[in-house]
Protein backbone atom coordinates (compact mmCIF):
# COMPACT_ATOMS: atom_id res chain seq x y z
CA UNK A 1 0.00 0.00 0.00
CA UNK A 2 1.28 3.63 -0.89
CA UNK A 3 2.32 5.35 2.23
CA UNK A 4 -0.45 8.77 2.75
CA UNK A 5 0.33 11.67 0.74
CA UNK A 6 2.26 14.06 3.19
CA UNK A 7 3.71 17.40 3.50
CA UNK A 8 5.75 19.07 6.01
CA UNK A 9 3.41 22.56 5.03
CA UNK A 10 1.31 21.86 8.84
CA UNK A 11 4.40 21.27 10.75
CA UNK A 12 5.91 24.31 9.12
CA UNK A 13 2.90 26.77 9.81
CA UNK A 14 2.48 25.74 13.56
CA UNK A 15 6.57 25.97 13.92
CA UNK A 16 5.96 29.47 12.96
CA UNK A 17 2.74 30.53 14.10
CA UNK A 18 4.44 32.47 16.79
CA UNK A 19 5.51 35.26 13.73
CA UNK A 20 1.21 35.37 13.17
CA UNK A 21 1.03 35.84 16.52
CA UNK A 22 3.20 38.23 17.83
CA UNK A 23 2.03 40.52 14.61
CA UNK A 24 -1.45 40.07 16.26
CA UNK A 25 -0.74 40.78 19.95
CA UNK A 26 1.66 44.02 18.56
CA UNK A 27 -1.84 45.39 16.95
CA UNK A 28 -3.73 44.96 20.03
CA UNK A 29 -0.75 46.16 22.40
CA UNK A 30 -0.67 49.79 19.79
CA UNK A 31 -4.25 49.92 19.46
CA UNK A 32 -4.16 49.82 15.63
CA UNK A 33 -7.79 48.07 15.39
CA UNK A 34 -9.24 50.52 18.29
CA UNK A 35 -7.79 53.40 15.90
CA UNK A 36 -9.29 52.03 12.50
CA UNK A 37 -12.26 51.02 14.33
CA UNK A 38 -13.03 55.22 14.32
CA UNK A 39 -12.24 55.65 10.55
CA UNK A 40 -10.69 53.90 7.39
CA UNK A 41 -6.89 55.00 7.05
CA UNK A 42 -4.62 54.83 4.51
CA UNK A 43 -0.76 53.74 5.00
CA UNK A 44 0.41 57.25 6.09
CA UNK A 45 -2.17 58.18 8.48
CA UNK A 46 -2.44 54.87 10.35
CA UNK A 47 1.19 54.61 10.84
CA UNK A 48 1.31 58.38 12.05
CA UNK A 49 -1.60 57.42 14.45
CA UNK A 50 0.32 54.88 15.69
CA UNK A 51 3.87 55.84 15.82
CA UNK A 52 5.24 53.44 13.38
CA UNK A 53 8.51 53.56 11.06
CA UNK A 54 8.34 53.74 7.70
CA UNK A 55 10.23 50.93 7.44
CA UNK A 56 7.68 48.56 9.02
CA UNK A 57 4.17 49.99 8.50
CA UNK A 58 3.36 48.85 5.05
CA UNK A 59 4.48 44.83 5.56
CA UNK A 60 3.28 44.91 9.38
CA UNK A 61 -0.76 46.37 7.64
CA UNK A 62 -0.75 44.06 4.70
CA UNK A 63 0.70 41.05 7.16
CA UNK A 64 -2.49 41.34 9.23
CA UNK A 65 -4.66 41.78 5.73
CA UNK A 66 -3.19 38.23 4.56
CA UNK A 67 -3.95 37.05 8.12
CA UNK A 68 -7.64 38.03 7.89
CA UNK A 69 -7.43 40.54 10.57
CA UNK A 70 -7.87 44.06 8.72
CA UNK A 71 -9.01 44.60 5.08
CA UNK A 72 -7.70 46.88 2.45
CA UNK A 73 -10.00 48.98 -0.44
CA UNK A 74 -7.86 50.94 -2.86
CA UNK A 75 -5.27 52.67 -0.28
CA UNK A 76 -7.75 52.45 2.70
CA UNK A 77 -7.72 50.11 5.45
CA UNK A 78 -10.23 48.75 7.68
CA UNK A 79 -10.91 46.45 10.62
CA UNK A 80 -12.21 42.98 9.18
CA UNK A 81 -15.48 41.68 11.27
CA UNK A 82 -13.98 39.69 14.00
CA UNK A 83 -11.60 42.37 14.26
CA UNK A 84 -13.42 45.22 14.62
CA UNK A 85 -16.09 43.22 17.18
CA UNK A 86 -13.76 41.89 19.56
CA UNK A 87 -10.53 44.16 19.15
CA UNK A 88 -11.53 47.47 19.42
CA UNK A 89 -10.93 48.87 23.04
CA UNK A 90 -14.59 50.78 22.85
CA UNK A 91 -16.36 47.51 22.11
CA UNK A 92 -18.49 45.67 24.99
CA UNK A 93 -17.21 42.36 23.56
CA UNK A 94 -13.58 43.88 23.45
CA UNK A 95 -11.01 40.75 23.85
CA UNK A 96 -7.91 42.10 23.74
CA UNK A 97 -7.30 42.31 27.17
CA UNK A 98 -6.27 38.90 27.36
CA UNK A 99 -4.24 39.34 24.68
CA UNK A 100 -2.96 42.76 26.10
CA UNK A 101 -1.65 39.95 29.17
CA UNK A 102 -0.30 37.43 26.69
CA UNK A 103 1.55 40.01 24.73
CA UNK A 104 3.14 41.56 28.37
CA UNK A 105 3.74 38.67 30.24
CA UNK A 106 2.94 34.96 28.48
CA UNK A 107 5.15 35.85 25.45
CA UNK A 108 8.35 36.11 26.90
CA UNK A 109 7.60 33.53 29.62
CA UNK A 110 6.74 30.93 27.14
CA UNK A 111 10.09 31.56 26.13
CA UNK A 112 11.31 29.39 28.56
CA UNK A 113 8.98 26.16 28.03
CA UNK A 114 11.68 24.25 27.79
CA UNK A 115 13.10 24.96 30.85
CA UNK A 116 10.08 24.30 32.83
CA UNK A 117 9.51 21.38 31.01
CA UNK A 118 13.09 20.13 32.43
CA UNK A 119 12.59 21.59 35.99
CA UNK A 120 8.74 21.36 36.57
CA UNK A 121 9.57 25.59 38.17
CA UNK A 122 7.26 28.47 36.93
CA UNK A 123 8.62 30.79 34.74
CA UNK A 124 6.80 34.26 34.92
CA UNK A 125 7.17 36.48 37.56
CA UNK A 126 7.19 33.60 40.81
CA UNK A 127 10.36 32.23 39.11
CA UNK A 128 12.83 33.15 41.92
CA UNK A 129 9.89 31.92 44.45
CA UNK A 130 6.84 33.52 46.09
CA UNK A 131 3.28 33.49 44.35
CA UNK A 132 1.79 34.21 41.45
CA UNK A 133 -0.55 36.47 42.91
CA UNK A 134 1.39 37.84 45.84
CA UNK A 135 3.68 38.75 42.92
CA UNK A 136 0.85 40.37 40.34
CA UNK A 137 -0.89 41.94 43.22
CA UNK A 138 1.89 44.00 44.79
CA UNK A 139 1.43 46.08 40.85
CA UNK A 140 -1.17 48.02 41.13
CA UNK A 141 -1.05 48.17 36.54
CA UNK A 142 -0.37 44.42 36.64
CA UNK A 143 -3.24 43.85 39.05
CA UNK A 144 -5.61 45.69 36.91
CA UNK A 145 -4.08 44.22 33.87
CA UNK A 146 -4.88 40.28 34.97
CA UNK A 147 -7.74 41.13 36.30
CA UNK A 148 -9.58 42.60 32.76
CA UNK A 149 -7.60 39.97 31.18
CA UNK A 150 -9.64 37.74 33.15
CA UNK A 151 -12.73 39.21 31.73
CA UNK A 152 -11.82 37.97 28.20
CA UNK A 153 -11.95 34.55 29.10
CA UNK A 154 -14.91 34.69 31.17
CA UNK A 155 -17.19 36.60 29.35
CA UNK A 156 -18.09 34.47 26.61
CA UNK A 157 -18.53 31.55 29.20
CA UNK A 158 -20.72 33.53 31.54
CA UNK A 159 -23.31 34.21 28.71
CA UNK A 160 -23.41 30.22 27.70
CA UNK A 161 -23.77 29.83 31.67
CA UNK A 162 -26.10 32.31 31.78
CA UNK A 163 -28.08 30.55 28.89
CA UNK A 164 -27.33 27.10 29.44
CA UNK A 165 -28.07 26.34 33.35
CA UNK A 166 -31.32 26.17 35.41
CA UNK A 167 -30.96 29.40 36.43
CA UNK A 168 -34.80 29.48 37.53
CA UNK A 169 -34.80 27.07 40.26
CA UNK A 170 -32.02 29.20 42.47
CA UNK A 171 -32.31 32.54 43.39
CA UNK A 172 -28.47 33.37 44.76
CA UNK A 173 -24.99 32.62 43.39
CA UNK A 174 -21.43 33.14 44.38
CA UNK A 175 -18.46 32.99 41.99
CA UNK A 176 -15.48 32.11 44.16
CA UNK A 177 -11.98 33.70 42.53
CA UNK A 178 -14.17 36.33 40.50
CA UNK A 179 -11.55 38.90 39.02
CA UNK A 180 -13.46 41.81 37.75
CA UNK A 181 -16.48 40.07 38.10
CA UNK A 182 -17.69 38.77 34.33
CA UNK A 183 -19.24 36.18 35.23
CA UNK A 184 -22.01 37.55 38.17
CA UNK A 185 -22.19 40.60 35.53
CA UNK A 186 -23.21 38.45 32.79
CA UNK A 187 -25.35 35.92 35.28
CA UNK A 188 -27.14 38.82 36.97
CA UNK A 189 -27.62 40.50 33.25
CA UNK A 190 -29.65 38.15 32.11
CA UNK A 191 -31.90 36.82 35.37
CA UNK A 192 -33.05 40.04 37.46
CA UNK A 193 -33.89 37.50 40.21
CA UNK A 194 -30.25 36.56 40.81
CA UNK A 195 -28.58 38.32 43.42
CA UNK A 196 -24.60 37.43 43.29
CA UNK A 197 -21.26 37.71 45.13
CA UNK A 198 -17.96 38.28 43.90
CA UNK A 199 -15.20 36.65 46.19
CA UNK A 200 -11.48 37.39 45.58
CA UNK A 201 -8.46 38.86 47.54
CA UNK A 202 -9.37 41.98 49.38
CA UNK A 203 -7.16 44.06 46.50
CA UNK A 204 -9.62 43.11 43.87
CA UNK A 205 -12.51 44.92 45.51
CA UNK A 206 -12.11 48.53 43.99
CA UNK A 207 -11.76 46.96 40.61
CA UNK A 208 -15.00 44.64 41.22
CA UNK A 209 -16.99 47.72 42.36
CA UNK A 210 -16.09 50.17 39.59
CA UNK A 211 -16.89 47.30 36.71
CA UNK A 212 -20.30 46.14 38.20
CA UNK A 213 -20.94 49.66 38.68
CA UNK A 214 -20.45 50.64 35.36
CA UNK A 215 -22.78 47.93 34.16
CA UNK A 216 -25.66 49.34 36.28
CA UNK A 217 -25.43 45.69 39.07
CA UNK A 218 -24.42 47.14 43.12
CA UNK A 219 -27.56 46.79 43.87
CA UNK A 220 -27.89 42.82 42.66
CA UNK A 221 -24.42 41.94 43.39
CA UNK A 222 -21.53 42.61 46.07
CA UNK A 223 -17.89 41.89 46.70
CA UNK A 224 -16.74 39.84 49.63
CA UNK A 225 -13.05 40.09 50.07
CA UNK A 226 -11.14 36.26 51.39
CA UNK A 227 -8.45 33.67 51.10
CA UNK A 228 -9.89 30.58 49.68
CA UNK A 229 -7.32 28.62 51.56
CA UNK A 230 -7.99 30.36 54.82
CA UNK A 231 -11.55 31.50 55.20
CA UNK A 232 -14.88 30.16 54.59
CA UNK A 233 -16.53 30.40 51.11
CA UNK A 234 -19.92 32.34 51.63
CA UNK A 235 -22.81 30.87 51.26
CA UNK A 236 -25.18 30.48 48.19
CA UNK A 237 -27.60 27.91 46.22
CA UNK A 238 -25.02 27.79 43.44
CA UNK A 239 -20.92 28.62 43.40
CA UNK A 240 -19.42 29.07 40.59
CA UNK A 241 -15.37 28.75 40.30
CA UNK A 242 -14.31 29.49 36.64
CA UNK A 243 -10.64 29.11 35.77
CA UNK A 244 -9.55 28.34 39.54
CA UNK A 245 -8.92 24.58 40.22
CA UNK A 246 -6.63 24.40 37.28
CA UNK A 247 -4.50 26.88 39.24
CA UNK A 248 -3.56 24.46 42.38
CA UNK A 249 -2.33 20.99 43.11
CA UNK A 250 -4.02 18.04 43.83
CA UNK A 251 -4.20 18.49 47.26
CA UNK A 252 -5.21 21.88 47.16
CA UNK A 253 -7.93 21.17 44.20
CA UNK A 254 -9.55 18.63 46.62
CA UNK A 255 -9.63 21.44 49.62
CA UNK A 256 -11.30 24.07 47.02
CA UNK A 257 -13.91 21.33 46.24
CA UNK A 258 -14.59 20.02 49.66
CA UNK A 259 -15.28 23.99 50.76
CA UNK A 260 -17.66 24.58 48.45
CA UNK A 261 -19.13 21.33 48.93
CA UNK A 262 -19.76 22.95 52.37
CA UNK A 263 -20.83 26.09 51.57
CA UNK A 264 -24.15 25.04 49.17
CA UNK A 265 -27.22 23.70 50.78
CA UNK A 266 -28.94 20.34 49.81
CA UNK A 267 -29.67 20.60 46.14
CA UNK A 268 -27.59 23.48 45.89
CA UNK A 269 -25.10 23.28 42.76
CA UNK A 270 -21.00 23.69 41.98
CA UNK A 271 -20.32 25.05 38.20
CA UNK A 272 -16.99 24.82 37.98
CA UNK A 273 -15.87 26.24 34.21
CA UNK A 274 -12.46 25.99 32.52
CA UNK A 275 -11.27 24.03 29.50
CA UNK A 276 -11.41 20.91 30.43
CA UNK A 277 -9.69 18.57 28.79
CA UNK A 278 -11.59 15.18 26.63
CA UNK A 279 -11.27 12.48 29.09
CA UNK A 280 -9.52 10.69 26.09
CA UNK A 281 -6.48 13.73 26.37
CA UNK A 282 -6.65 13.72 22.74
CA UNK A 283 -8.95 16.57 21.15
CA UNK A 284 -8.74 19.61 23.00
CA UNK A 285 -5.39 20.81 22.50
CA UNK A 286 -6.01 24.21 24.27
CA UNK A 287 -7.03 22.60 27.64
CA UNK A 288 -3.66 20.66 26.88
CA UNK A 289 -1.44 23.64 26.20
CA UNK A 290 -3.56 25.47 29.20
CA UNK A 291 -2.57 22.73 31.75
CA UNK A 292 1.31 23.39 30.49
CA UNK A 293 0.77 27.41 31.18
CA UNK A 294 -0.08 26.40 34.42
CA UNK A 295 3.24 24.91 34.46
CA UNK A 296 4.69 28.38 33.07
CA UNK A 297 2.30 30.74 35.68
CA UNK A 298 2.13 27.62 38.91
CA UNK A 299 3.95 25.56 41.37
CA UNK A 300 1.54 22.42 41.11
CA UNK A 301 -1.23 23.80 38.77
CA UNK A 302 -2.29 21.36 36.37
CA UNK A 303 -5.85 21.42 33.88
CA UNK A 304 -8.02 17.82 33.85
CA UNK A 305 -10.33 16.05 32.25
CA UNK A 306 -14.67 15.80 32.88
CA UNK A 307 -13.75 12.55 34.18
CA UNK A 308 -11.13 13.37 37.09
CA UNK A 309 -13.26 16.57 38.07
CA UNK A 310 -16.31 14.52 38.28
CA UNK A 311 -14.45 11.97 40.56
CA UNK A 312 -13.00 14.66 42.34
CA UNK A 313 -16.83 16.12 43.17
CA UNK A 314 -18.12 13.14 44.46
CA UNK A 315 -15.73 12.33 46.44
CA UNK A 316 -16.51 15.41 48.17
CA UNK A 317 -19.88 14.56 48.70
CA UNK A 318 -21.73 15.53 45.41
CA UNK A 319 -24.46 12.90 44.36
CA UNK A 320 -24.65 14.04 40.73
CA UNK A 321 -22.23 15.44 38.37
CA UNK A 322 -22.48 16.48 34.44
CA UNK A 323 -20.30 17.77 32.24
CA UNK A 324 -21.45 20.19 28.82
CA UNK A 325 -19.81 22.12 26.42
CA UNK A 326 -19.98 25.89 26.83
CA UNK A 327 -18.37 26.73 23.57
CA UNK A 328 -15.00 26.87 21.83
CA UNK A 329 -12.46 25.12 24.34
CA UNK A 330 -14.17 25.41 27.52
CA UNK A 331 -16.95 23.33 29.57
CA UNK A 332 -18.42 23.47 32.41
CA UNK A 333 -18.75 20.64 35.41
CA UNK A 334 -21.86 20.62 37.24
CA UNK A 335 -22.32 18.94 40.72
CA UNK A 336 -25.44 18.86 42.76
CA UNK A 337 -25.56 18.49 46.64
C1 LIG B 1 -7.27 32.57 36.91
S1 LIG B 1 -8.19 33.81 37.74
C2 LIG B 1 -9.84 33.37 37.28
C3 LIG B 1 -10.78 34.50 37.28
C4 LIG B 1 -12.23 34.25 36.84
N1 LIG B 1 -12.91 33.31 37.69
C5 LIG B 1 -12.28 33.81 35.39
O1 LIG B 1 -12.61 32.68 35.10
O2 LIG B 1 -11.94 34.62 34.52
C6 LIG B 1 -8.03 33.28 39.43
C7 LIG B 1 -8.69 34.22 40.43
O3 LIG B 1 -8.55 33.65 41.73
C8 LIG B 1 -8.21 34.68 42.65
N2 LIG B 1 -7.47 34.08 43.78
C9 LIG B 1 -6.21 33.59 43.75
N3 LIG B 1 -5.87 33.13 44.96
C10 LIG B 1 -6.93 33.36 45.77
C11 LIG B 1 -7.18 33.07 47.14
N4 LIG B 1 -6.26 32.48 47.90
N5 LIG B 1 -8.38 33.41 47.64
C12 LIG B 1 -9.33 34.04 46.87
N6 LIG B 1 -9.15 34.30 45.56
C13 LIG B 1 -7.95 33.97 45.02
C14 LIG B 1 -7.38 35.63 41.85
O4 LIG B 1 -7.35 36.90 42.44
C15 LIG B 1 -8.08 35.60 40.48
O5 LIG B 1 -9.08 36.58 40.40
Amino acid sequence: MAAPATSPERILALGFGFWGAKALLSAVELGLFTELAKEPLDEQALRQRLGLHERSARDFFDALVALGLLERLGDFYTNGPEAERYLDRASPEYVGGLLEMANARLYGFWGSLTEALRTGQPQNEARHGGDLFGALYADPERLRQFLSAMSGISAGPGRAIAAGFPWAEYRTFADIGTAQGALPVALAGAHPHLTGIGFDLEPVRPIFDEYVARHGLSERLRFAAGDFFRDPLPHAEVLIMGHILHDWDLEQKRALVAKAYEAIPPGGALIVYESLIDDERKQNAFGLLMSLNMLIETPGGFDFTGAQGSAWLHEAGFRATRVEPIGGPDSMLIGIK
